[in-house]
């Protein structure tokens, strides 16, 4: 605990004598016994600071090469366990020029699959999370207000009318836990009895991300329980077919648990029509639940708002600040409509954890137990940037897709795949004369990934393979855009 002379409970509380001691010397020096703090504090955040700050200052800027790893690192990390103590300071290095050698997000032009930003802001919430590392499975004093105020603001800048929620380790977690609360309310008294042997079904669009049939795997519900359904000509999901295919199934006997509509997919960033899926799920009388890990941020801006239309309609969702939103691994949450599904599906009563009074445990809502209190990162961006900084940043991503995509248009040499819904953009390098375009687009991937001046990832869209770029980095500046082009058409020409 705190200062005890300023703890207004305590007054002037004695502490026993000999704990009250600063038993460590004034400097933070090695202490002699087998304290478990043996760091001289001083110098090793002294030593931190400026590496910190310097790969800060390497993020602004992309970086022409990448570097390697010196041989005599390389070897010390295939050495064995330590068995006593080391320098504190030496093994600080090493760590720092592993990371700068290691691939990072925060990099302006890593533009491969869903990235993030990461926000000073960020770095310096989790060290002080981590510095206190509040009990987040129970009620923990101030860090829980900080975490209902998170959510609070993360539903107001998306626009969703939040009864209840939780931070998650990510989009995967987000959608396993809605899909948990779904699955109680569909399918009453399944965690305690398990599924049963009745056939039950989840629906959502062939381009939902793999973690909702993941998800549904861990339900016990089965992957055979996806109905994955078609595609319009914008790659979202058909609300009459969607309408169909529950007709069919409730007329064959299965119990529908929830619909996955999504919020920006992974592929091509498609939105789903939320508000027509929310008509059928509400005649359906269905969960629906909509996935935004990477594309939710945009449901605040001017320009992509309107896609979301909808959303509020909807049972749950989920939402990655550590996409789209700038900030480190892992920051997800998961947002409810109403209060007490959470409760519904992960309350219960232990011996080691009693309830006082009335009053549940943070993990009576939650999938984990202990977790990192990760909402502070978010809490302390929002504080420090506020939430029109974080309109202008994404809304200038979008402009990056846009204008990513007319210069490809402008390009023979090259072919849009579609047309930028929110900041993903696939596109393929068709130059004259190469036949086999799936081939030399893979290898192109990779030819631009070992240059290293631009980060992107190889996909498949309708079979066919293509260069997927997603724009989600605050730190990627306008000027970038048409060079990013210039060194894929530069790698491509050079393979054709
Ligand atoms: C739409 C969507 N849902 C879920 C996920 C999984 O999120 P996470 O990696 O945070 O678990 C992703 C990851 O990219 C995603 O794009």
């Amino acid at each position: 605990m705190g200062m005890a002379s300023s703890d207004p409970r305590g007054g002037d509380r004695p502490v026993p004598a000999g704990l009250a001691d600063d038993h460590h010397p004034p400097n933070g020096a090695l202490s002699a016994d087998d304290d478990p703090a043996p760091l001289d504090r001083a110098a090793v955040l002294a030593r931190l600071a400026p590496r910190v700050a310097e790969a800060w200052s390497s993020f602004d800027r992309p970086r022409p090469v990448e570097p390697e790893l010196d041989a005599d690192l390389e070897a010390r990390l295939r050495g064995g366990l330590p068995e006593s103590p080391g320098d504190a300071e030496a093994a600080l290095e090493d760590a720092v020029r592993v990371l700068d050698a290691s691939i990072s997000p925060a990099r302006p032009l890593y533009l491969a699959y869903v990235g993030s930003t990461g926000l000073e802001a960020g770095v310096l919430a989790e060290t002080l999370a981590a510095t206190y590392d509040a009990n987040m499975a129970v009620t923990a004093g101030g860090a829980d207000l900080v975490e209902r105020q998170a959510l609070e603001w993360l539903a107001q800048f998306v626009g969703y009318p939040l009864a209840e929620g939780s931070f998650t380790s990510g989009g995967m977690t987000s959608n396993l836990t809605a899909l948990l609360v779904a699955r109680e309310r569909a399918l009453p008294g399944s965690r305690e009895h398990g599924v049963g042997p009745s056939p039950a079904a989840v629906y959502c669009s062939a381009e939902a991300h793999h973690s909702v049939v993941r998800a549904v795997e861990a339900t016990g519900l089965g992957t055979g329980s996806v109905r994955r359904l078609g595609l319009d000509e914008r790659r979202r999901l058909r609300p009459a077919e969607l309408h169909a295919a529950l007709e069919a199934d409730r007329a064959a006997g299965v119990t529908p648990v929830a619909v996955v509509a999504n919020g920006g997919t992974t592929l091509t960033g498609a939105v789903d029509p939320l508000d027509a899926v929310a008509d059928v799920c509400e005649r359906h009388r269905v969960w629906m639940h909509v996935d935004g890990a990477y594309g939710l941020p945009a449901a605040g801006t001017a320009s992509a708002g309107a896609l979301f239309a909808g959303l509020e309609r909807a049972s749950s969702v989920t939402v990655d600040a550590h996409k789209w939103l700038g900030l480190q691994k892992s920051c997800s949450a998961v947002l409810m409509r109403e209060r007490g599904g959470l409760e519904a599906a992960f309350g219960h009563e232990e011996q080691y954890m009693l309830h006082h009074e009335r009053v549940t445990n943070a993990v009576d809502r939650t999938l984990e137990y202990s977790r990192p209190f990760r909402s502070l990162k978010l809490w302390l961006a929002f504080r420090v940037h506020g939430a029109a900084m974080f309109r202008h940043w994404i809304e200038r991503t979008l402009d990056h897709a846009r204008a990513l995509a007319a210069l490809v248009d402008a390009d023979p040499t090259f072919h849009l795949v579609h047309r930028p819904t929110l900041s993903t953009v696939c596109f393929r390098h068709v130059p004259p004369g190469v036949e086999d375009l799936d081939r030399h687009n893979l290898r192109l991937a990779r030819a631009v990934q070992l240059d290293g001046r631009v980060y992107l990832a190889p996909a498949t869209v309708d079979g066919r393979v293509c260069l997927r770029v997603c724009f989600v980095n605050f730190r990627t500046r306008p000027e970038a855009i048409p060079f990013v082009l210039d060194v894929v058409r530069e790698l491509g020409e050079a393979l054709s």
